[in-house]
């Protein structure tokens, strides 16, 4: 895709600018941050180790969806650290929330990014993984700031998803990032909160899924049943307890989740 001229956007919203601020600077910076709506004052260089904050707001909007895009595969290992090559290295945390702020547990995160070099590995699973949120609804990667590569600016690709409920695909942004004005695909609600820690980066962001309640709520779950085709984390009842997919397939006799554990685990 080539390089262009990226329309005029709104900039952040007050919900995403709040976020980051709270999410990435100690109280006394918080007013200097959250006045200039700028994605470049998200960025502090300093090498203080800050614990994240979980921040949801009720009327959060849920996190935008993005494109795919050529690279995705599906069956990626389960891990959470793609370390898989050179790099400057990522830790990324946050948390996966419900729209109402419940945090959720279990919730499925797929990512994948480019190497150092800006390429995807499209044979193996090199930069490519997924994990489950815990039951606060954390999640942590350690990987590497993704190279650029022609017509995009840098992002990491991520696919979440509460047990049983939609998929949410999108990418993830870094900030103060020139090519973020020219890509066209930039959406500021999706930019990461960065500083940089000795050699690395330390990243913060939090999923808002557009999700009534968590997982586990009264009803949820439905009772497994041959014949049904289940997808990746969907959870279902059988034998008294909860089960989460690992793979997708149409469930036949025989197949019962306390049967196959390559299938099915406890939720
Ligand atoms: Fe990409």
């Amino acid at each position: 895709m080539p390089d262009q001229i990226e329309p005029p956007r709104s900039g952040l919203t007050r919900n995403a600018v709040l976020k980051a601020a709270m999410v990435a600077l100690p109280a006394p910076l918080l007013a200097a941050a959250a006045a200039p709506a700028s994605p470049a004052a998200e960025t502090v260089p300093d090498n203080r180790t800050l614990s994240p904050t979980p921040q949801c707001d009720d009327g959060d909007d849920p996190t935008p969806s993005q494109m795919e895009g050529p690279y995705f595969k599906p069956n990626s290992p389960q891990r959470t650290a793609l370390t898989d090559g050179p790099g400057v290295a990522l830790n990324l945390s946050g948390h996966v929330f419900g729209i109402t702020c419940a945090p959720i547990p279990d919730a499925l995160l797929d990512f994948w990014l480019a190497d150092d070099a800006g390429a995807y590995d499209n044979v193996g699973y090199r930069f490519r993984g997924h994990q489950y949120s815990g039951a606060d609804g954390s999640y942590r990667l350690t990987t590497i700031v993704p190279g650029l590569y022609p017509g995009r600016t840098r992002h990491i690709h991520v696919k979440v998803q509460a047990p049983g409920e939609p998929i949410l695909t999108t990418q993830l942004y870094f900030p103060g990032e020139p090519r973020n004005n020219t890509d066209p695909l930039f959406d500021p609600e999706l930019l990461m909160t960065m500083r940089t820690v000795g050699n690395g980066r330390d990243a913060d962001f939090d999923f808002v899924l557009d999700v009534d309640a968590g997982p586990g709520s009264p009803g949820d779950p439905g009772a497994w049943s041959a014949g049904t085709a289940y997808a990746i984390g969907d959870v279902v009842t059988h034998g008294g307890r909860s089960w989460r997919c690992l793979i997708a397939h149409t469930a036949v006799a025989g197949w019962e989740p306390s049967t196959t554990p390559a299938l099915w685990r406890p939720a």
